[in-house]
């Protein structure tokens, strides 16, 4: 059992906090958002993310979880610190990294005993040496180890993600570190999950390699959806049949109206500007954000072209606003980009989104939000869908056809079958697929 504080109590934080907990640690929350830390003080979860009530809650009745706003306390009680906090993309590609360094700072400011400074957070290749040398500056102490410790967790799975992960990354340079940091992940240990052992530039870089390599599977496979529009191809059985090859796998082989969320949009381009810094070109990742980037406005354009080629004072009700279903995270969605178009061209919005409305409205608040699909799309002449979510997988289309005043649905996830909305007379577009297929 270990002492550990997690700096940063958001999506991945708040994860690791309570999963660490689970490990059977004593674990302190941290945030510099006293609102976020009085909700949990208060049983409240600041975010959508199944699962992690209960986590949280078992956890904090056992006395192993807790939060607090007091950073130079949490530091000075734990051995082993989390730097969790936000990496938002900054200004020219670049990853944002000054909230880690005010924290490493600070964390420099509180040592007085031996540490192990651990980061999750995803921070540009060779972040690591600026945090040591940030520690350093703050106190003459050099009797602490620092960790990369790179999180995969995915949201709206993440507690499934954390507990059961694919692989954990310790980037370190000590043993008595990597020591450490196998006592904090002990179970994992017990349960045999693949651990890699490396140095911190090597464990930065992994974290970078594997965002981009499955935003560029999804880039490759929206384009060849668009290929399949033009030749008369359906994407599924294309997708499909590459997915059953053992060397390429089934995973994130979904066409879509791009990917979104907090991850795949800033580490790409903080990974060609990272690459470009260092005189390496990295053109396949380059290629893959510039066709996310088209692949998002694509949609726009189908949307316009299905209501007769302007959105100017039509409703249009769009379903789904997180990047992806089971978040209420709206970092850099897909729908953001439609929202824009349908508000700069005039249209009238119906929103409506299960749990990200509330994310969606700091962004957009002249929009009209629903509190289900059926008032969405009452009256509107067409319907986009968003985001996959199991309630509009379940929609009756017959149902859905006679609230709207149009038939017209750009279905963005294809959720639904091409033939069913034919058959209902629906006009009607979709990512890739043919309607009649033998
Ligand atoms: N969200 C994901 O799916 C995911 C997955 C893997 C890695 N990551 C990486 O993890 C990091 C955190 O991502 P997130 O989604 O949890 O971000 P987030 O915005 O949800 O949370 C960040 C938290 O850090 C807090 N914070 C900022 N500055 C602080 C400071 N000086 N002291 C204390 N707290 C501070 C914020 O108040 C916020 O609560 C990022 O680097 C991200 O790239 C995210």
């Amino acid at each position: 059992m270990k002492h550990i504080t997690v700096i940063g109590t958001g999506y991945v934080g708040l994860v690791n906090g309570a999963g660490l907990a689970d490990f059977g640690n004593l674990v302190i929350c941290c945030d510099i958002d006293a609102r976020k830390i009085e909700m949990l003080n208060h049983g409240q979860i600041p975010i959508y993310e199944p699962g992690l009530e209960e986590v949280v809650e078992r956890n904090v009745s056992t006395g192993r979880l807790s939060f607090t706003t007091d950073l130079d306390q949490a530091i000075s009680r734990s051995e082993v610190i989390y730097i969790a906090v936000g990496t938002p993309q900054g200004a020219n590609g670049e990853a944002d990294i000054s909230a880690v360094m005010s924290v490493a700072e600070r964390i420099g400011k509180n040592l007085t005993e031996y540490k192990v400074i651990c980061t999750k957070s995803t921070v540009p290749i060779g972040t690591g040496k600026k945090i040591i040398a940030a520690i350093k500056t703050k106190v003459d102490v050099t009797d602490f180890d620092y960790v990369s410790n790179p999180e995969f967790l995915r949201e709206g799975a993440a507690i499934k993600d954390f507990l059961w992960p694919d692989r954990v990354v310790i980037g370190a340079e000590s043993e008595r570190a990597f020591k450490i940091m196998r006592d904090v992940y002990r179970p994992l240990f017990i349960n045999e999950t693949p651990v890699i052992q490396t140095n911190i530039v090597t464990a930065e870089t992994i974290k970078y390699a594997s965002n981009a390599f499955l935003a560029l599977k999804i880039s490759y496979i929206n384009e060849i959806a668009n290929l399949c529009e033009a030749v008369g191809g359906d994407i599924h059985q294309v997708a499909r049949a590459m997915g059953l090859d053992g060397r390429i796998s089934s995973k994130f082989l979904h066409p879509g109206p791009g990917y979104g969320g907090s991850c795949f949009p800033k580490d790409t381009n903080a990974l060609v500007t990272m690459a470009e810094t260092a005189g390496v070109c990295i053109s396949t990742v380059k290629a893959a954000i510039s066709a996310n980037d088209i692949q998002k406005q694509r949609m726009v354009n189908k949307l316009r072209k299905l209501v007769g080629g302007s959105f100017d004072g039509k409703q249009i009700a769009v379903l789904g606003l997180s990047f992806k279903p089971q978040t209420d995270d709206v970092r850099d969605s897909a729908s953001i980009v439609m929202l824009e178009a349908l508000e700069r061209e005039g249209a009238l919005i119906r929103a409506y989104d299960p749990v990200a409305v509330e994310s969606m409205r700091k962004k957009f608040p002249e929009i009209d939000y629903y509190d289900n699909w059926e008032t969405a799309i009452a009256g509107a002449e067409a319907v986009v869908i968003m985001t996959e979510w199991n309630e509009f997988r379940g929609m009756d289309l017959e149902d859905l056809g006679k609230r709207l005043s149009k038939k017209i649905i750009l279905d963005t996830r294809n959720i639904f079958r091409p033939m069913e909305l034919k058959r209902l007379g629906f006009i009607f577009d979709n990512v890739g697929r043919l309607t009649e297929l033998i």
